[in-house]
């Protein structure tokens, strides 16, 4: 019986396995709204088998978005399409997430495939362009790239909005019927910028210390768990290594993942990186060793991310104990079915997953002798 594919459940939510689609920002939204392109992007891997998608980093305010193209939630207009989404993956036997995420000083950044468009006024119209200046724990840019600005330091009302913000934005996810919410922690983005000691050099209360650095996140939290129903699970995605010598290090995981479980956090989605000058070799399972770091340290379910691609060893990931359950990102926009044929490889009853559309496949392996037909 393959671990990857037996049912797993978080607080109320039954999901049909433990594939998880990894947040994808896809620049391709305008004034935050999803549009086709994320139904059928979102809605293929449901179609694909996988038992979790989440949905792609998502603006709590329009200031956080990474760029003009990200999705938002940041007013109510944003819900109902949302909800069409939701209500397909839905009737595809997948459960649905959202990142909830504010970028801090490494938003209003260029979408690359757009630099021609937006040299006219018509062009920037047709991609919905915007820039403004971000806000950030710290007036300090995120590297000499012109794509970032030197962002305004937030004051304490802004700290305080930042906060509402995210439970706001909590209060629309659930009112779009998704089955969690991923707080966006991770990849140098707001929440990490507070975190981190390179890029956090406040002197007040939520500077300094870990403590202090640790103080906005878990305000956060609190405040996102507050307004997120007892029975849906609550994520967050934290860089569990700042993979930098003076940044922040798995220890500090262990001790922030703590303080997440303590406060009703059900999962830690472990990434690593996002500051300027990190160093890490990105081989094979490379962030896997994070997820188990944080799950044994922290005793709290991991999601493991980042190039795990071939199907035993997905299945070891989980059959190890190194994470409960297994994201992919790249490898899905590469093969979006890539749960469906991991489940022949892995799996026990191989058509079950796949929609009841498609199941003429089977006569097709039968044909081609191949997969379960296979000699
Ligand atoms: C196109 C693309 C967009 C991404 N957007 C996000 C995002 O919105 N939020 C996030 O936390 N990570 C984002 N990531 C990182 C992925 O979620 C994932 O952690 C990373 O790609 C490693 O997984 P992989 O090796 O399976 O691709 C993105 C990655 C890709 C390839």
């Amino acid at each position: 019986m393959s671990k990857l594919f037996s049912p797993a459940s978080l607080r109320g939510l039954n999901l049909r396995n433990r594939t998880v689609i990894a947040p994808m920002c896809q620049y391709s939204a305008i004034d935050g709204f999803v549009n086709d392109w994320h139904m059928v992007h979102l809605g293929r891997f449901a179609m694909g088998g996988f038992g979790l998608i989440l949905f792609e980093a998502t603006g709590v305010t329009a200031e956080g978005r990474i760029s003009y193209g990200d999705l938002g939630i940041w007013k109510d207009e944003h819900v109902a399409p949302l909800a069409r989404i939701v209500d397909f993956l839905h009737s595809q036997g997948a459960a649905a997430g959202i990142q909830l995420a504010h970028a801090g000083r490494k938003a209003s950044t260029p979408v690359t495939w757009n630099t021609e468009a937006v040299k006219t006024p018509e062009g920037r119209a047709s991609v919905g362009f915007e820039q403004w200046t971000p806000v950030a724990p710290s007036a300090v840019a995120h590297s000499d790239d012109p794509s970032f600005t030197v962002p305004t330091a937030l004051d304490l009302a802004g700290i305080k909005g930042v906060v509402d913000a995210f439970a706001a934005g909590a209060k629309r996810a659930l009112a779009a019927g998704f089955d969690t919410v991923e707080i966006h922690a991770a990849h140098g983005y707001l929440l990490n910028q507070f975190l981190s000691p390179l890029a956090n050099k406040r002197t007040d209360e939520y500077g300094g210390s870990r403590e202090n650095r640790m103080r906005l996140p878990l305000e956060v939290v609190a405040a996102v768990r507050a307004v997120w129903p007892e029975d849906k699970p609550l994520l967050v995605r934290i860089s569990v290594s700042d993979n930098h010598p003076d940044g922040w290090q798995v220890e500090d995981s262990v001790a922030f993942a703590k303080e997440l479980k303590a406060l009703g956090v059900d999962a830690i989605d472990c990434s690593s990186g996002g500051f300027d000058g990190a160093i890490i070799n990105s081989v094979a399972h490379y962030q896997v060793p994070f997820a188990q770091a944080v799950r044994d340290g922290a005793d709290i379910p991991t999601i493991a991310v980042g190039l795990i691609d071939e199907a035993h060893q997905a299945e070891a990931v989980i059959a190890r104990g190194e994470a409960d359950f297994v994201a992919l990102a790249r490898g899905a926009l590469d093969d979006p079915n890539w749960a469906l044929h991991a489940n022949h490889i892995l799996g026990e009853d191989k058509y079950t997953l796949w929609p009841v559309q498609t199941k003429r496949i089977e006569s097709l392996d039968r044909s081609l002798k191949r997969r379960s037909y296979a000699d």
